[in-house]
């Protein structure tokens, strides 16, 4: 879809749809009183029969026929005054896009000026605009084949209009900015959504050299007998199960100094969890195709901090394996040796997002980061513990994981700190080896982090638990049923406040 900036007035926009927005009991501003005159009371109307009052994610659609050149007039609204900031704008233009997509109305005005929200600057909200309806109009439709004509229609324009020439470049920038970084969110939807069958470790793979190739990234990816040389054995230990081979994807984004140490992002690349010989229920076991949901992220990371020229050293790795049961696969009380020369108790097959995370960790060490920030549906301890509002974070530095929860805040990909104490290490001790793979049921998103924590040490590190953020099971206003790409906003986020100025 194409995004414009123009100058202009909201009631002589000759187009399919203006859209208006307005807080909540707060409908008699200039504009919306002009409104209100030229439609003969029909606000006022709508006002008195409760049709509509500004709530957040209500709509009033108008038609004014001949009264203005603008064939539609839809209202929504950002809620109450209290706390309506870019994320109720995000919610509010992602509101507009489904109402009208769903419509078959593809091409509409946005009306800016009338945004309350003074103390956002037209960069922001021009970007919290673009992200809202880009990736509320997000569509995952490519194996429908039948009466494709009932599918909601792409969205073809829209134009955001201000009233200040002057705000048009700063807008077009955050457009810019914005269609760069929603590219990744939708790259990484793209991939959670696929299905298991499509998607191998070395579909993934594929998928890293394509990215490498449009944007210059270095890509390297180890095979089978790159990672058995090397000794990744917690890794191949998990994918031993299924007859596709894993792979562990290197992306490297050399955007900094050249000797400016990078971030390195490692994201859980189990493409298909069934368990293993410790199988998961039946139900809903479809929905662990997403279980390469961090992996995706950091794909979709990669990709936007190389499209917005990001001046920073980046390191994406995911380790992409699939968790099957089979006569190949591993049982429960196999010890691993990982890459870090740990062994690994596995007493529950089903935790194997940690196994192959901590060899990427170890692995990481190579390329000496700055910061190391990995990303997992690890546990289902997380969905218990915060539903699915926010995504667990838990790490060894204050500092880091302060920034990241004040990422989570703008962008609106919320993050929750649990506590990493000391004590919780005792619940992955091995009689046997050095370290078991499950700490019981108390606090079970804690002792998964303890366990990476172990293959950390040397980092300065976060770990995020996305269980109950990567798939959204419901749909809200830009975020559709399925695949978030949950985590690639707080990123690209964190990464441009974190960054080091360029010397
Ligand atoms: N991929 C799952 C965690 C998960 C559950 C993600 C629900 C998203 C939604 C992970 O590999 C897993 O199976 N974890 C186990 C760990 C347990 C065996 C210690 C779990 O949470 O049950
Ligand atoms: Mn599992
Ligand atoms: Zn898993």
């Amino acid at each position: 879809m194409d995004l414009k900036v123009k100058r202009g007035e909201p009631l002589k926009q000759k187009t399919p749809c203006l859209v208006l927005s307005a807080l909540e009991g707060k409908l008699r501003t200039p504009l919306l009183k002009e409104l209100d005159q030229v439609l003969d009371g029909a606000l006022t109307r709508a006002v008195r029969d409760k049709e509509f009052s500004g709530k957040q994610k209500e709509t009033l659609l108008l038609h004014p026929g001949k009264r203005l050149p603008a064939e539609r007039v839809l209202l929504v609204g950002l809620g109450k005054e209290k706390g309506a900031g870019l994320e109720r704008l995000r919610q509010a233009a992602g509101t507009a896009a489904n109402f009208l997509q769903n419509r078959k109305v593809t091409s509409f005005v946005f009306d800016l000026p009338s945004l309350p929200l003074r103390r956002i600057s037209p960069q922001d909200l021009a970007h919290g605009i673009t992200e809202g309806i880009t990736l509320a109009s997000y569509r995952f439709d490519r194996y429908r084949t039948e009466k494709r004509e009932e599918l909601p229609p792409q969205l073809q324009e829209s134009w955001l209009l201000v009233d200040k020439q002057a705000q048009v470049n700063d807008m077009e920038q955050g457009i810019a900015r914005a269609l760069a970084i929603c590219r990744g969110v939708m790259l990484a939807r793209d991939l959670v959504n696929m299905p298991g069958n499509v998607k191998s470790p070395d579909f993934l793979a594929q998928q890293a050299r394509a990215i490498a190739e449009e944007t210059g990234l270095k890509c390297t990816v180890l095979e089978q007998k790159e990672l058995e040389e090397e000794g990744l054995g917690a890794m191949l230990g998990v994918a031993q199960g299924s007859v596709r081979e894993p792979r562990l994807i290197i992306l490297e984004y050399r955007g900094g100094n050249s000797d400016a140490r990078p971030v390195a992002l490692i994201g859980k690349g189990v493409v298909f969890d069934a368990g293993g010989i410790s199988l998961k229920p039946a139900e809903k076991m479809d929905e662990m195709k997403m279980d390469m949901g961090g992996g995706a992220t950091v794909l979709g990371t990669m990709l936007a901090a190389s499209l917005l020229k990001l001046p920073v050293n980046l390191v994406g790795i995911v380790p992409a394996v699939e968790n099957l049961p089979s006569g190949s696969a591993i049982r429960p009380g196999d010890i691993l040796t990982s890459l870090s020369g740990r062994t690994i108790e596995v007493l529950n097959t089903d935790a194997e997002g940690r196994l192959i995370l901590a060899d990427a960790l170890t692995y990481a060490k190579r390329f000496d980061p700055r910061v190391a920030i990995d990303l997992a549906t690890l546990t289902g301890a997380c969905v218990i513990a915060l539903g699915h509002h926010a995504t667990a974070i838990l790490g060894n530095h204050e500092g880091l994981i302060r920034q990241l929860i004040s990422a989570g805040e703008q962008t609106g990909e919320r993050l929750w700190q649990l506590p990493l104490w000391e004590d919780y290490a005792a619940q992955i001790k091995s009689d046997i080896a050095d370290l078991k793979n499950i700490g019981g049921r108390p606090a079970g998103t804690i002792t998964a982090a303890a366990f990476l924590q172990k293959f950390a040490e040397e980092f300065t590190w976060a770990h995020l638990d996305i269980a109950g953020t990567a798939w959204e099971e419901k749909g809200r206003p830009y975020t559709p049923k399925g695949g978030t790409g949950v985590g690639v906003r707080l990123l690209v986020h964190y990464l441009r406040q974190s960054m080091p100025p360029r010397s």
